[in-house]
């Protein structure tokens, strides 16, 4: 082999070194390089040490010079490296520097949903006036959500497509008229028989829940929305004391002097029946019905409607957070948009 041709590959292969190592990025390829360039056995270094033997003798001297100086330039090509690779790593560890100062991450908690706060707050200015909360159930028997509240089988109220009637398992042919027949109740004034015909006057209660029609959604429908029902039975029961509850009802909730209205409308377990407005930012919003309970329905229940009367109201739920708070479209409420509901 010429002189000439040994110093030049002693020359490719640094040059060739020098650039794999000054990229390499982890430990496992330096370790494979170390190898292939200064392995003990079959290192590339080794390699040319051993051509050394197969020049003219005159030329071994330069080219052990030249084999000696390549040598300790691979060499530290390798430690420097290893030390870019070490100092790489030890700044994994520490990770992204820690600055005390900034905020810190805060923890998103979850909240009750409007209705269910509204549902407590109706709860809690109701239970001040005296009225007890009782549950009923959702699913019902047209028994307890309309014949016993004097709602005549004709009613137009009474409507299948009104209505989300159940059928009932085992039973082949269904008939919306019988007493037994299920529904998902449309109103919460069936919680006043259930607890009539479980106690005896007086009774002064209220009933937050859930009610079903198949309602299109809209702004201001929704196929299920909830209603707070009141009840007051006991021995001289009058209208001004409606007024009166409902008024204070109406100022605590809604703040300051809300003024209260009523209209003539008719309920079949009412007489009189009057729809209740409010007087909100100068415009009188209705809230729901009530009225003087119907002898009808306290014969229903077994009470005696000579010796006690009472009144009931229903008012929506809904209707009643949405004003408060300023939401236009009932829709908003059930969407599970987190966005909206971290409002409240
Ligand atoms: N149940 C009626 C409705 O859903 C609301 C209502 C009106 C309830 C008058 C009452 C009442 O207790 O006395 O439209």
């Amino acid at each position: 082999m010429e002189l000439q041709e040994f110093l030049s590959s002693l020359e490719a292969l640094t040059v060739d070194a020098e650039h794999k190592l000054s990229k390499v990025t982890d430990s496992a390829s330096l370790e494979a390089m170390r190898v292939h360039f200064v392995g003990a056995r079959s290192g590339q270094i080794k390699i040319l040490q051993k051509q050394m033997g197969g020049l003219a003798a005159e030329d071994r001297k330069p080219a052990g010079i030249k084999f000696n100086e390549i040598k300790s330039r691979i060499q530290n090509a390798l430690e420097q490296a290893e030390t870019r690779l070490r100092s790489l790593s030890s700044t994994k560890q520490t990770g992204p520097m820690l600055d005390p100062t900034l905020p810190g991450i805060r923890q998103h908690l979850g909240r009750t949903h409007p209705i269910t706060q509204t549902i407590e707050h109706l709860k809690e200015i109701m239970g001040r006036l005296g009225f007890s909360v009782v549950e009923g159930p959702e699913v019902e028997d047209t028994w307890h959500n309309f014949v016993a509240l004097n709602i005549p089988e004709d009613h137009p109220a009474r409507d299948p497509l009104d209505n989300f009637y159940l059928s009932v398992a085992g039973q082949t042919t269904f008939d919306s008229s019988a007493d037994t027949a299920c529904l998902l109740r449309s109103q919460t004034s069936t919680v006043q028989i259930r607890v009539m015909e479980e106690v005896r006057p007086p009774v002064r209660i209220i009933s937050l829940g859930r009610v079903y029609r198949p309602d299109e959604a809209d702004a201001t429908h929704f196929p299920m929305f909830h209603q707070m029902e009141g009840l007051w039975i006991d021995q001289n029961v009058t209208m001004a004391q409606l007024k009166s509850v409902l008024r204070m009802f109406a100022t605590s909730y809604l703040g300051a002097d809300v003024h209260i209205r009523f209209r003539p409308s008719f309920f079949p377990f009412t007489e009189p029946s009057v729809e209740a407005d409010f007087l909100w930012n100068d415009n009188w919003v209705e809230f729901g019905g009530a009225g003087m309970v119907d002898p009808n329905v306290l014969q229903a229940v077994g009470y005696d409607p000579e010796k006690v009367n009472g009144f009931a109201f229903g008012l929506g739920v809904e209707r009643l957070c949405m004003r408060r708070h300023g939401v236009h479209d009932i829709r908003d409420l059930y969407r599970n948009d987190l966005r909206f509901l971290h409002q409240f």
